[in-house]
């Protein structure tokens, strides 16, 4: 969604704030605009944004744009259509004050009336504008005192950066529920809403809480609560490796990503399995022996594919620590009036940390009294902060809208967690030995099926021509056929349904014939005649099949002109399947996508991470 980026130094400020803009463009958005401060005491404000992409907005930037102080914008329409009027930075209507900002002003309708009525004119059809008025307007004395003022007025979320014309020397920046990062650098300080924009330039942070502002100068940054008595927030120095935003050889991050997998697994579980005691180590978690066992239910909370991979994690949990588990969109949890139990375990998974429905939901958990740990990749991100403990995903920068590196490890948490929570109940130890040794295998087995792609580019190039497609599982190859279906459609467009196997005779079966494809994760496990009896059914209705199954799975008689394709990936053990045949789905939707021609990183309408509800 919005990103915003900023900057006060000695250097030019714009050249700076376009290029973070640039390492923004995946968080989705429809314009960008930029604001630097002109140098000397008349110091004058000066703005260029537009909507479009933002090398549009590059070739907009006039010459003389000098100023070492900027903030800059990419823009995410939700008030008002996505116009050069709409983009940020808004600025007020004497031209001093420029804002960007994200989230969402709840009461911005109220605040425009009342605006309009004491004579401002808007130009704009966006919340953001209120706040650009709102400081202008104000008499408070400082800019820390103007911001906080007007965002008293408002409710809402906000991640903000203001510049003041007669405040040269600063940026005020403010969070609320939107992520804000400030970069620290020598004599210049940097803030933006994502890592990818800061790392070229520093990786030394601070995180600011919800409800807190800060000063930046080129000298450093003060930390302050809305009421603007002073808090103290420490740095600390990110073992990030900038390349790891650089897509390098490949023709997208997604597909660096998904090929870093096997490393990026390996990471995942480095010092985490006790071999031994057929257990992990998991010290984030902050809870003994004694406080797993005392645990009586899990609920997994996620959004999208953290959601369905969310789902996998609960049937882990549930077949390994025989512990009630169940997976429930983020989204939808907090809108319930949920009840939350002392003895249950909430899990909150998400990649960025960011989303705002996992965040939310993990807030309302935490006011009624309920214990959440994070499955989280982003460190010192939102969700990570907000948790009682949590499993680190280790999975190192994701910049791919469509997640895959993160999901794999995200599994591997699930994993560890079901295998301590099974540990300290009934799981033996020969079992709790077999799935550490599963664990183990599992990076280079990823990496086997990985080195099928040429085979699974062809397949997917021929999938491609679908304008529809099914994806079926039964147990634990539903929430595979989710995640595969959720992929597919995320960058090819295509129709893509997920069913249980099983529902498929009562009712999509209908939708079935030559034009339909139906791809079925068909492990080989208890389950594979019954998955076997439903992929005669859909070969006698003449649908093509693409059956992801292991090389020792017999498919039978299918009739002579059905069509079907398998890809076969290794057998690890049967609770941890499911996740190589999730990563042999994300190379077929990868490679549907490429042969559709679509930008595979910056999939239309979506977001890298959702930071407003
Ligand atoms: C994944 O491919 C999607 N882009 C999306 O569903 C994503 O998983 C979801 O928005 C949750 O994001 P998070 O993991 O950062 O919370």
């Amino acid at each position: 969604m919005c990103g915003i980026v900023g900057y006060v130094g000695g250097q030019q400020a714009a050249p700076l704030l376009l290029e973070g803009l640039g390492r923004l463009e995946h968080r989705g958005y429809d314009s960008a605009g930029v604001a630097v401060l002109g140098p000397g005491k008349e110091s004058r404000l000066r703005v260029a944004k537009k909507a479009g992409r933002v090398r549009d907005l590059v070739d907009q930037v006039p010459k003389r744009f000098a100023g070492k102080v900027g903030i800059g914008h990419t823009r995410w329409a939700t008030h008002g259509p996505a116009n050069d009027a709409n983009a940020h930075p808004h600025v007020d209507t004497k031209g001093d004050v420029a804002v960007v900002h994200n989230g969402i002003i709840d009461n911005a309708a109220a605040l425009r009336a009342g605006l309009a009525e004491a004579g401002v004119e808007l130009l704009s059809d966006t919340d953001t504008e209120v706040l650009a008025h709102l400081i202008g307007l104000s008499e408070a004395d400082t800019l820390e005192g103007k911001v906080a003022e007007a965002l008293g007025r408002v409710e809402g979320t906000y991640g903000l950066a203001v510049l003041h014309a007669a405040y040269p020397d600063r940026i005020v920046v403010a969070r609320n529920g939107s992520p804000l990062i400030i970069g620290i650098g020598d004599h210049e300080m940097f803030v933006a809403s994502d890592l990818a924009a800061l790392v070229r330039y520093t990786t030394r942070v601070a995180h600011l809480d919800d409800g807190e502002l800060a000063t930046l100068t080129a000298d450093g940054f003060s930390t302050y609560r809305l009421d603007l008595t002073s808090v103290t927030r420490s740095a600390i120095d990110l073992e990030i490796d900038a390349d790891a935003y650089d897509a390098g050889e490949h023709d997208s991050f997604m597909h660096k990503e998904m090929l870093e997998q096997p490393e990026s697994a390996e990471r995942m579980l480095r010092g985490r399995l006790d071999e031994r005691f057929g257990t992990s180590h998991l010290g984030g978690l902050h809870m003994d022996a004694r406080e797993l066992r005392a645990i009586r239910r899990v609920k997994v909370l996620g959004c999208g594919s953290a959601y369905y991979v969310g789902q996998m994690g609960a049937g882990l949990i549930e077949e390994l620590a025989r512990i009630p588990a169940d997976a429930e969109a983020a989204s939808e949890f907090r809108y319930r009036n949920p009840i939350v139990e002392p003895d249950t375990l909430y899990v909150a998974v998400s990649q960025s940390g960011e989303t705002i429905d996992t965040l939310l939901a993990v807030q309302e958990i935490r006011r009624k009294g309920g214990k959440v740990v994070g499955l989280v990749n982003v460190v010192g991100s939102a969700i990570a902060r907000e948790c009682d403990g949590g499993i680190y995903l280790h999975a190192g920068p994701e910049v791919a809208v469509a997640s895959t590196k993160a999901l794999t490890n995200m599994f591997l948490g699930f994993a560890l967690l079901a295998l301590q929570l099974g540990r300290v109940r009934d799981l033996s130890i020969a079992d709790g030995r077999r799935l550490v040794s599963g664990l183990q295998r599992l990076p280079e087995q990823i990496g086997e099926v990985l080195a099928q792609e040429p085979a699974l580019a062809e397949l997917a190039g021929r999938l491609a021509g679908a304008e529809s497609l099914f994806f079926v599982g039964r147990v634990r190859g539903y929430p595979v056929a989710r995640e595969g279906a959720q992929k597919f459609k995320e960058i090819s467009y295509r129709h893509a349904e997920a069913y249980q196997t099983s529902e498929l005779k009562h009712g999509p079966l209908a939708l079935i014939d030559d034009s339909v494809p139906t791809v079925a994760v068909v492990p080989e496990d208890e389950l594979t005649e019954r998955n076997v009896a439903a992929l005669h059914e859909v070969a006698a209705r003449r649908g093509p099949l693409v059956v992801v199954t292991h090389p020792a799975v017999e498919l039978g008689d299918l009739p002579s002109q059905a069509s079907v394709d398998r890809i076969d990936v290794p057998r690890n053990e049967r609770e941890l399947d499911p996740i190589l045949m999730t990563v042999a789905l994300q190379l077929l939707s990868y490679h549907a996508a490429l042969a559709l021609g679509h930008d595979i990183d910056k999939p239309r309408n979506l977001a890298k991470s959702v930071t407003v509800e």
